[in-house]
């Protein structure tokens, strides 16, 4: 058996385990396609996209227009880019707006030996010969799903290039290897991500691929919003939501002097859970936001410094 097909088993199985809809295996985070390992194969009598359904709410704390704004780029079908710093909401958007609108999500974590097989798809040799299995992106031009594909500057601009045809007026898909063009489903959205602070010029996306796109900014919340979100999703108090808020808002005064990137509403969360279970605010201070995001010892004094200003 060879890796993808131990791959495709594997994913396979976690898939039968899963009562429909109802476990932590049909979660839409648990929803990612690992771009390298298509799959994609339902079982027997279930339809392509139902283990993609987002099937409770996700929480989404809205912080300006974005879901409006979505709302009607959808209703045209237009590929939408979601740029911001890491751990600010982006994913959290996307799989929000899915339930929402009621539509499938195909997220697919881009990285750089990504090729393009993998997103659209290839044969499979198995014992009854070959068989052609769809990537995440041909199953989602295909049967209508919105498919999301994360940290898009991470795959080499060959790759990217396979979404231009679905993302202008011809909505489609060509399988080369398959000799099959795809006409997208009137239900397929492609949407992307990345961090513009991370890219380089060589991780840059092309112009003619960016001009396809409609874009939203994403950033941390101001305070209160942050908070709410943090005491929301750790249950710790609000009070306390608010220190780690002010610790964070420190460090990202320090981004460029010395901090490639401030404290994310991500690893707010992280302390906050630990303080919610009991651990003593300075040790989950120290554990999930100092000691993650630099080994310069001055910097993490200077951290710990704004951590004991607050606990
Ligand atoms: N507006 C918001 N409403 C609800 N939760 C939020 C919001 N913003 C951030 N979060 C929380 O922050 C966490 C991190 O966000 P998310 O994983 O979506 O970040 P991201 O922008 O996709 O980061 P990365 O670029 O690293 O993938 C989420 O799991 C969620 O708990
Ligand atoms: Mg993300």
């Amino acid at each position: 058996m060879n890796t993808l097909t131990r791959r495709l088993y594997a994913a396979r199985a976690q898939q039968a385990a899963a009562p429909l809809g109802a476990t932590t295996g049909r979660m839409p985070t648990a929803a990612t396609t690992p771009a390298t390992a298509a799959a994609t194969a339902a079982p027997a009598g279930e339809h392509p996209l139902a283990a993609y359904r987002v099937t409770r709410e996700p929480y989404w704390r809205a912080v300006g227009d974005e879901v409006a704004l979505y709302e009607a780029a959808y209703s045209v079908r237009m590929p939408m880019m979601l740029k911001g710093p890491t751990g600010c909401g982006k994913t959290r958007f996307v799989e929000y707006m899915a339930w929402k609108l009621g539509k499938p999500l195909i997220t697919v974590a881009c990285h750089e030996d990504m090729t393009a097989s993998d997103l659209v798809g290839r044969f499979l040799l198995d014992a009854n010969g070959t068989r052609w299995q769809d990537g995440p992106l041909a199953l989602a031009a295909r049967y209508g799903a919105i498919c999301y594909l994360d940290e898009v500057v991470e795959a080499r601009q060959d790759t990217t290039v396979v979404i231009h045809p679905l993302t202008d007026k011809r909505r489609m898909l060509p399988l080369e290897k398959k000799g099959e063009v795809i006409e997208a489903h009137p239900d397929f959205q492609l949407v992307i991500s990345f961090n513009p602070g991370y890219q380089s010029l060589m991780k840059d996306l092309k112009q003619s691929t960016k001009q396809r796109f409609g874009a939203l900014d994403f950033d941390y919340p101001e305070h209160e919003v942050e908070a709410e979100i943090v005491a929301h999703e750790s249950g710790v108090d609000l009070e306390t939501a608010k220190k780690l808020v002010h610790i964070a808002e420190r460090s990202r005064n320090l981004k460029g002097h010395g901090l490639d990137e401030g404290l994310s509403t991500r690893m707010l969360i992280h302390a906050a859970s630990l303080i919610a279970q009991g651990v003593a605010p300075l040790a989950a201070c120290r554990v999930a936001l100092v000691r993650p995001i630099t080994d310069d010892a001055d910097m993490r004094d200077a951290l710990d410094a704004a951590v004991t200003t607050y606990f």
